[in-house]
């Protein structure tokens, strides 16, 4: 069956028309003038722009952090992440200590298959480094399809993995063309302050921010980038949050470094105030890294126009504040790091980047889709709306105005971090494959999301991300 969106303006991260989109089975078949003939079914977008279906390159769903486990699993987080114009994620396929990374990569399918209602692709995030988790990356890119390694810097005695181990996997990573993702914070130095903050008697979840200061983040980033020139490998820096972060990456792009850097709504559109709520709810804004001063809002968003910043990644990774974030109610250490905010990315950057002019609507899309879908090893696939695409459309309406809110959100956890913050537009239907999954706001019960091999990641002479602008 042939349905045809007539009336709309299609919108690519090179230029946009106002045209027809027809859809055959999965995929767009052609873009034109008055198709509506070739159709066996007509919808009326009038007024609408068509985009991409979002994707969204860092979730974490059905996490484990020891204590507790995330409030939202695949299929909470991917029917919120639908219903707000995300029609891919990238989630973190997280190694247990000992575990090998297919075994890995065998839970989160157990988590995710059958479950969710978008597109999904794993990143593989390591805790346990050595040579024989090493030797088996070659065989999780050729049989799983897992083109991404991610590897902490921070969370020291977990996560946290040293600077050998970086090198070498960088170094390893090249040669497979799998693209290294760091999460860039130094974890002996927040460890100092952590612990000397409690010795203190600080118990606040202010503490949490004012033990990881945004030296400890701008180290990190350059060492890691130094290494990544030392291997002469690209890298992909997780959750920037800080112009002085922001800055060691600019740098290094401009030497001609493939380094690619992502932040998140939260770094763009919230900042540190919100730890001085004089209560414990100031645990629902914990995470790592924490929220800047506001001047780096400002700073981010220039990095997003510039292009030093390719993609906004939701980090969504959730905890309610009743009975999750208040595992630390006497000991900020002890907060589970992390927010919600799959449903809300897509909504908030056109909202508060496109509508308030801090970007053109084809950085839009390059931001929230197709530099993703270009990194890591999506595109055209994914990322585009061209005939031979996957058809994974997004019907933007750009007048309508809801106020996000928890009480109204998809994602199942207690807050919204985002709360009472209007949105211009809301995602009226989507399209996942050719399958309509969101109708008038909508979405329906059938999680149809399949999992998503991908290809190797592709060093580009040009060191600009969208090599198609
Ligand atoms: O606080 C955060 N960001 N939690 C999620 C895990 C991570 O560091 O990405
Ligand atoms: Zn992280």
């Amino acid at each position: 069956m042939a349905t045809v969106l007539t009336g709309g303006t299609v919108v690519n991260a090179t230029g946009s028309s106002r045209a027809d989109v027809r859809i055959e089975g999965e995929k767009i078949t052609s873009i034109g003038v008055n198709l509506c003939r070739e159709a066996d079914q007509q919808i009326d977008v009038t007024g609408c722009y068509l985009f991409p279906g979002g994707i969204d390159p860092h979730t974490h769903f059905d996490l484990s952090v020891g204590a507790t486990v995330t409030a939202d699993n695949f299929e909470s987080g991917t029917r919120a992440a639908a219903v707000g114009g995300t029609t891919t994620v990238i989630d973190f396929a997280t190694q247990n200590k000992g575990e090998t990374l297919a075994q890995a990569i065998a839970n989160w399918h157990a988590k995710a298959d059958g479950q969710s209602f978008i597109d999904y692709g794993f990143h593989i995030a390591i805790s346990d480094l050595n040579q024989t988790v090493l030797d088996e990356l070659s065989s999780i890119v050729e049989q799983c399809g897992v083109t991404s390694v991610k590897l902490y810097m921070a969370y020291k005695r977990v996560l946290q993995i040293d600077d050998g181990a970086l090198l070498r996997t960088l170094q390893m990573a090249k040669e497979l063309g799998v693209l290294v993702c760091v999460h860039a914070e130094n974890g002996d130095v927040i460890d100092v302050l952590v612990e000397e903050a409690k010795a203190l008697g600080h118990r606040a979840p202010k503490y949490h921010a004012l033990t990881r200061p945004v030296a400890a983040e701008r180290e990190a980033i350059h060492r890691a980038i130094s290494l990544a020139e030392i291997a002469d490998a690209p890298l992909y820096v997780v959750h920037v949050s800080s112009g002085e972060g922001l800055g060691v990456i600019r740098a290094a792009r401009t030497r001609g470094l493939k380094i690619y850097g992502e932040t998140c709504p939260q770094y763009l559109l919230l900042d540190d105030s919100r730890y001085e709520i004089d209560d414990f709810s100031a645990a629902k804004f914990v995470m790592s890294p924490p929220l800047r001063s506001p001047e780096n809002n400002d700073q981010l968003w220039a990095g997003l126009r510039s292009g030093d910043l390719a993609t906004v990644g939701s980090d969504h990774c959730s905890f309610n504040l009743a009975g999750q974030k208040e595992l630390g109610r006497d000991d900020f250490s002890r907060i589970p790091n992390g927010g919600p905010g799959v449903e809300n990315r897509f909504g908030l950057l056109y909202t508060y980047g496109v509508v308030a002019g801090k970007i053109d609507i084809h950085q839009f899309v390059d931001i929230t889709s197709t530099n993703a879908a270009k990194l890591f090893g999506l595109y055209p696939q994914k990322g585009l709306i061209a005939p031979g695409s996957d058809a994974d459309i997004v019907v933007w309406d750009p007048a309508a105005q809801p106020v996000i809110s928890a009480r109204t959100q998809k994602q199942r956890v207690d807050y919204n971090l985002y709360e009472g913050f209007r949105q211009q537009g809301i995602a009226r239907h989507v399209f996942l494959r050719g399958r309509q999954i969101v109708r008038d706001g909508v979405v329906g019960d059938v999680p149809f999301g399949h999992y998503l091999k991908r290809q190797p990641h592709v060093v580009k002479e040009s060191h600009q991300c969208s090599s198609s602008r």
